[in-house]
Parts: C-alpha cells; structure tokens; sequence
C-alpha cells in the first residue's frame, strides 16, 4: 500500500504536528533532520509528509495529490472550500482581530473606514456581517505597518501574543474569532483510504488529549 500523504504547514505548525505524531509513536526522525528535502516519510514509512506553505497545504489536498493536511483555520477561512476538515489538533492558537491606532475609536464619522490585511475575504465577511461598507486593501506581510504608514485605518490580522501590536502603537478593537491548527482531508481519499485515516484521526486525537 503507498503511503498516506500529509501536507504540512512549514513552520510552527510543523513543530507542533511532528511532536503529535511522535507522542503517538511515529519516527520522525526525517522531518528533524530534513535539510531541503520536502517529501519525507515517518512511521517506518506508513506516511510522507509534504511540507508546504499553508495556502499550498489546502490546494495539495483539493486536488487530491495529499490524503490529508495540517494547516491553521485562519487559511481555511480564507481560501478553503471542498474538503473535510476533521479535527482540532488544539496547538496553532491565536485569533482574528480587527485593530488599530491606540486609543482612536474605529467606529467614529461616517466616511467608508480603509482596512489592511492579508486576508481579504475573511475582513470582507467580517464587515459585511456588521453591515459596514469598507474598503479591503490586501498586504502580503507585516500589516501592521499600513495604518503606520497612514495606508489604512485599521487591519484585519491574526494576534498571538499581542506583541507585534503593541511594539507599533496599535491595539486590538474588537476580536472576531479564535485560530487554532486543524486536520483536513481529501474528500475522495476519505472514502478510499477510510479505515487507515480513521485510524489515524484516532490516534492524533488521543495523543492530543493527552491519553497516548
Ligand atoms: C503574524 C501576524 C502578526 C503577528 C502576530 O505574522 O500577521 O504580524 O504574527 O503575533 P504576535 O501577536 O505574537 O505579535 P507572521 O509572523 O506570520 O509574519 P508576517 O505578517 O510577516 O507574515
């Protein structure tokens, strides 16, 4: 049987997920010492992991070309659409925030407020949902640097420790939902690999909860 392919998110995300397989078990011996490889296998071989940037991780297990996927919901709520998302795997966590200038109030005057971000669509669900006509300027990194600039009011961002916030003058106005990482799979590979993703999505959640 080929292995079952999980694209990974590079990063914090991988850390986190390859602390999980291994408390479950699973050598990772391959990933900890991976070099520029981006295809590896764990568990004897069982697996590969792909690892990817997060965007990637939801495109590779769309088309199917990955069985599965760890990737965090701030990506799956911006781009995410046709596959199953399985489980919370509890690490990853922070949250979506709108922010700003210290001590300016957002709300205030009528002219349509300009917010930057890197996540477009979730910013436009957000104030479509307060009924606020805004404009979405999209920024690839550093957001926080827009209002600085004097490029928008406000951003639209993922806060962990508050700390980039902070150290920039800004504070968050309002938080609109919590992020942590999840499991997604490919619709069609849940069907023909059940028993072994089954068995997997077992796994990681007990070792999750701490009973591995
Ligand atoms: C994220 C986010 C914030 C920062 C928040 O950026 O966009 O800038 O982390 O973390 P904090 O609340 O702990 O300070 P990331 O590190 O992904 O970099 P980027 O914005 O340059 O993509």
């Amino acid at each position: 049987m080929k292995p079952l392919r999980i694209a990974l998110t590079k990063g914090r995300l991988e850390k986190d997920t390859v602390a999980l397989f291994e408390k479950i078990g699973y050598d990772c011996t391959a990933v900890s010492k991976k070099g520029r490889k981006l295809i590896l296998p764990i568990g004897e071989h069982r697996f590969e992991v792909v690892l990817a940037k997060a965007a990637d991780v939801i495109t590779y297990v769309e088309h199917g070309v990955c069985d599965l996927g760890v990737v965090g919901k701030d990506t799956i709520m911006e781009n995410g659409r046709s596959f199953y998302e399985v489980l919370d795997l509890g690490f990853g966590k922070c949250r979506f925030a709108l922010a700003g200038p210290k001590g300016k109030d957002f709300f205030s005057g009528y002219s349509a407020k300009t917010i930057a971000t890197k996540y477009p669509n979730v910013a436009r669900g957000y104030f479509e949902s307060r009924g606020m006509d805004v404009r979405v300027i999209k920024i690839e990194g550093s957001v926080e640097l827009a209002p600085l600039l004097g490029l928008s009011d406000a951003i639209v961002d993922i806060v962990e420790t508050g700390t980039t916030l902070k150290e920039n003058g800004l504070e968050v106005i309002e938080t609109i939902c919590d992020i942590s990482a999840r499991l997604i799979v490919n619709a069609a590979s849940l069907k023909l690999r059940k028993k072994e993703i089954e068995t997997l999505v077992e796994q990681m959640e007990q070792a999750k909860e701490g009973a591995v």
